[in-house]
């Protein structure tokens, strides 16, 4: 033997031991070690080993193909099948270490066994943990299931490529030994007596025998291929056989207890001789030889047999057959397979997605190779485009991708809090979505832009939803106090209550198009039933054995569904309520969806050209209904959204809300997080921002008018801030707080605070309950409204001096609104309820409108005035001159509405001496008619020059 057949090759990380000694005649053995793989001089005489590759986890089996230079092995802990090279043409073992180690195969659970086809070129092997024998090519494509059933512990794999069968070994419940084609054809049990343990499984190419070895029983046994003939090899002298090979002559072994590699005469057992020992974990054995890997022409060496993708031999005429990776069906021509799966099952796992092909009967579940999924909730699929869709929780986020896990991208990521629920409408090309902590069901079009929130009353932990595009609706299931099943149209529209009794946890929802029928699953009442689409004929289909059902859809005749508690995949005949279990003992099941994969069911008129609409489409009852992205409003065309040129906003309660100046009322709000009570609301056009107060949090808020970027701009020290208003040439905010007793500023971030009037308790007509606050920065004035005990509207410079009453003989006047074009200040008045106006000296007083029920926000635009009233719940608009015009712009529902404006750029105009670069002041730059001045934070003092500011101590 040369050097050549002993050159190995090592990686990056390989560590060649030592130089093995030269021994003509005497084979290599090739053995795992668990933490790596080796090579030992099958002569022994030097009982020294060379690692191949090192640092591994777990390495058990172990195989080669000699032919190209190959090394295979699998690693438990890895959950993988490896390979790397070894030079056999290289003349020292320098030259000999090439590249290192590859996954040729991931995704396994606990693969034990291997065997190498060298003449088909294929891997397969055996794995304990998931019960399955698979093929692959060397490469680990076109992986292919070709055993699930009747397996219970499969250990040892052997190949003959020559008879076209395979052999393994099971060490379950019922031991055996079991062959079958290599194709997987004519599976039969040969050995299944006398049997317990057995580990280690060989073939003798030559004499065509099988040996095995039984660690329980302790013995080594051979017999002819079929079974017949079995007789004892060796016996009584062992203690832990493991794995088995043999060369020539010779059988080898591991022993687990020994620790060694024991060698004797393969047909009388004896001349038991030690090749190695102290060995760390004796796994897998293989003899590194030629002999053992002899070329012979098969069916499939010609142009693989005409198969597209598999050729795999078999005993029977005509020797091979061709196969497909594990879920795609061949063709009927028996040579080529389809695309792919026609029907899959995808699921949601906490931390992955795994895709089940149902057009095989193995259900074998494959991971999509998607990263940083870490609690993935709910899973749904748009069969046009081929993208699964689905909802994470820690990540807050709304994904989707390929269905092979390619090109993942982020679609939603503001304002998700629990998303729990996820629908594709694949005809209008929209996506819905439950969530259960912002208690909204919103939309968007399929790649994430034109959101819409369709409801946010009285849901209260939404969880499924599905829909009909067909028919125009949705449906969905809140589990919260009063559980329900609620119908709407797909727009949002007439709401309907299907079904709130006898229901508990009704987390899954799934609908039967075809037979017009909705099912649902319940985890708390434990049961699967059914209704028709309109509510109507309850029934139960199944009530036993469903400790928690979480996921629910429905393909076809079954309906699937995950159980937390059971750990399981199971599917019903939905007429006959045959059950069957799909995948078992998997944890961290979450939602799933059965689909086909190219396959769409219906249309309707939002099909083509978006059913004429600019952005969101939806098909309601028989006709189109249009709709805009928030901060869009519909033109009178009825189908083209625009970014209106001004619009309403009002607070309501916990809602920040928008409506358009028009009279179409099209209400929405604002998706704000964390609004308690919102009362006093302005805006920075420049940064299209909103800013709030809050009587409840008792802090000062902004956003961004999406909703996004929630921030405090106040947080402490304010108690009832009822007046506020946005500085937009000086940068600052304004605020006036009843409780007490203040009028602040700060910059718009909330730094610089200072206070600008307070109450002097020597001089009653300081401030007393300042209450609504109107800004003029273009003229350095300030205005605000007091409801004390002489309630009155004040005005003072902007810097807070020189306050002066403006208008005395007044009720409490709130909503205290500035028209800039025209010069004059507009009140509500609660106590004569009338709405009221002077110029801006206080004088040319007149009532604009006059016996309202309850008038209270108030703002101005244009020629109109708008005010909101708290009885009539209502806004509406009259024209700011002669009051008249009076038209109900929202007829409403809503309670509450304090504080209401108008946004639009020719409300905030204009610049004055602070609008740049602050006035050179380091704090705040306050107007006055005088000019502007710098004014410091609290505990600071201007310094001489007039602009900067120092601590005071
Ligand atoms: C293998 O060894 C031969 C002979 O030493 C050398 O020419 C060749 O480059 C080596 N191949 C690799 C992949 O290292
Ligand atoms: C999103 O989809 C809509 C409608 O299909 C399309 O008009 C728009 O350009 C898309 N936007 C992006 C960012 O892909
Ligand atoms: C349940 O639904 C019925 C009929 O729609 C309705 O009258 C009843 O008020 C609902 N009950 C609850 C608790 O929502
Ligand atoms: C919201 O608006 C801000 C500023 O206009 C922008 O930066 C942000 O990306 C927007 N967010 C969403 C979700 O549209
Ligand atoms: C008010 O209504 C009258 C009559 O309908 C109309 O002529 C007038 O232009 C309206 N005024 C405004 C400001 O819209």
């Amino acid at each position: 033997m040369d050097l050549q057949r002993r050159g190995l090759e090592m990686g990056g990380l390989l560590l060649l031991l030592l130089l093995l000694s030269v021994v003509d005649g005497s084979p290599f053995l090739l053995f795992a070690n668990r933490r790596d793989v080796r090579l030992v001089d099958a002569d022994g005489v030097r009982g020294e080993s060379a690692i191949v590759v090192s640092d591994l986890e777990d390495a058990a089996a172990v195989d080669f193909l000699y032919a190209e230079g190959l090394i295979f092995w699998t690693d438990v802990s890895e959950e993988a099948i490896k390979q790397t090279h070894w030079n056999q043409s290289s003349n020292s073992l320098k030259e000999a270490l090439g590249t290192g180690q590859t996954v040729v195969v991931s995704g396994l659970d606990s693969p034990d066994g291997l065997a190498c086809d060298w003449l088909g070129k294929k891997l397969y092997w055996t794995d304990s943990e998931t019960n399955r024998i698979e093929v692959a090519n060397l490469d680990g494509t076109s992986r292919k299931v070709l055993f699930w059933m009747d397996l219970d512990q499969p250990r040892a794999i052997a190949l003959n490529p020559a008879q076209r069968y395979m052999y393994w070994t099971d060490w379950g419940e019922e031991p055996r030994i079991e062959r079958a084609g290599m194709d997987g054809s004519n599976r039969k049990v040969i050995v299944n007596v006398d049997i317990y343990w057995p580990n280690g499984l060989t073939i003798d190419l030559v004499e065509q025998k099988l040996y095995w070895a039984d660690a329980k029983l302790s013995f080594i046994h051979r017999a002819n291929l079929d079974g017949s003939a079995r007789e004892t090899v060796v016996e009584g002298t062992l203690t832990h056989p493991f794995a088995l090979t043999l060369s020539e002559e010779t059988l080898y072994w591991t022993d687990w207890q020994t620790r060694s590699i024991h060698a004797c005469n393969k047909h009388s057992g004896d001349k038991t001789r030690e090749i190695l020992s102290g060995i760390y974990s004796p796994m897998d054995i293989q003899v590194l030889e030629p002999y053992r890997q002899p070329y012979i022409q098969t069916p499939c060496s010609n142009n693989n047999g005409g198969c597209s993708h598999l050729c795999l031999l078999s005993p029977v005429h005509p020797f091979y057959s061709c196969a497909c990776p594990t879920g795609v069906q061949l063709k009927p021509d028996g040579k080529t397979c389809k695309p792919g799966a026609e029907q899959v099952l995808l699921l949601a796992r906490r931390t992955d997605l795994r895709r089940i092909s149902l057009d095989l009967p193995d259900f074998t579940d494959i991971v999509l190779q998607v990263d940083d999924i870490r609690h993935a909730i709910a899973i749904d699929y748009d069969p046009v485009e081929g993208y699964v869709y689905w909802t994470d929780d820690e990540v807050r986020a709304i994904r989707r991708s390929n269905i092979d896990g390619s090109n993942a991208m982020m679609l939603v990521t503001t304002e998700i809090n629990h998303p729990d629920g996820i629908a594709v409408d694949w005809v209008a090309r929209n996506l819905y979505w439950t969530d259960t902590g912002t208690d909204r069901i919103e939309v968007t079009r399929l790649n994430g832009t034109s959101r819409k929130i369709l409801i946010s009353e009285n849901l209260d932990e939404p969880r499924a939803i599905v829909l009909d595009p067909v028919n125009g609706f949705m449906y969905w299931t809140d589990w919260g106090e009063h559980p329900k099943i609620e119908r709407a149209n797909l727009d949002g529209t007439d709401r309907l209550v299907l079904l709130n009794s006898s229901l508990g946890w009704p987390n899954g929802l799934a609908i039967d198009y075809a037979a017009g029928k909705l099912y649902w699953g319940d985890a708390k009442t434990d049961k699967i039933e059914v209704i028709n689409v309109d509510g109507s004929n309850r029934q139960t289909l199944l009530e036993d054995k469903l400790p928690h059902i979480f996921g629910f859809t429905l393909l076809g005749d079954y309906i699937y569904w995950t159980d937390w508690q059971r750990r399981s995949i199971e599917r019903v005949h939905k007429a006959t309520a045959v059950r069957e279990i799909i995948i078992d003992q998997l944890p961290d099941l979450m939602g799933l969806k059965a689909t086909k994969v190219t396959e769409t069911y219906g249309t309707n008129g939002c099909a083509v050209d978006n059913g004429g609409c600019s952005h969101l489409c939806f098909w309601r009852q028989q006709a189109v209904s249009c709709a805009c992205p928030m901060g869009m409003e519909l033109l009178s065309d009825l189908q083209t959204c625009v970014v209106p040129e001004a619009f309403l906003l009002f607070t309501n309660r916990d809602n920040i809300r928008s409506i358009s100046l028009g009279t179409n009322s099209n209400d929405v709000a604002i998706p704000l997080t964390g609004v308690k009570e919102a009362s006093a609301l302005d805006f920075d056009v420049s940064e299209r921002r909103i800013y709030w107060t809050d009587i409840q949090a008792k802090t000062i808020s902004r956003a961004y008018m999406n909703g996004s970027s929630v921030e405090h701009v106040i947080e402490f020290g304010l108690d009832y801030p009822e007046g506020m208003a946005v500085d937009w040439m000086g940068r600052n905010i304004y605020w006036a707080d009843t409780g007490t007793n203040r009028i602040e500023v700060a910059r718009l971030d909330g730094l610089h605070r200072q206070v600008l009037v307070c109450k002097d308790l020597d001089n009653p007509r300081s401030l007393d309950n300042p209450r609504s606050l109107a800004l003029d920065p273009a003229n350095g004035y300030m205005y605000w409204t007091e409801w004390g005990g002489r309630p009155r509207i004040a005005r003072a410079y902007m810097d807070g001096s020189t306050i002066m009453t403006l208008v005395d003989k007044v009720g409490r006047a709130n909503g205290l609104t500035i028209d800039y074009v025209d010069h004059r200040l507009y009140w509500t008045d609660l106590d004569t309820c009338m709405i009221e106006s002077t110029n801006m000296q206080g004088l040319q007083r007149e009532i604009i409108v006059d016996d309202l029920p309850h008038p209270f926000g108030l703002t101005q635009y244009r020629d109109f005035i708008y005010w909101t009233d708290f009885n009539l719940r209502s806004i509406e608009r009259a024209e700011k001159r002669s009051g008249l015009n009076r038209t109900v712009v929202l007829q409403g529902q809503l309670e509450l509405m304090l504080d209401i404006l108008v946004f639009h750029s020719s409300r905030q105009d204009g610049t004055n001496e602070c609008s740049h670069n602050n006035g050179n002041c380091a704090h705040l730059c306050l107007a006055t008619p005088a000019g502007a001045r710098c004014r410091c934070a609290s505990h600071y003092t201007l310094n001489p020059d007039g602009r900067n500011c120092s601590c005071e101590y």
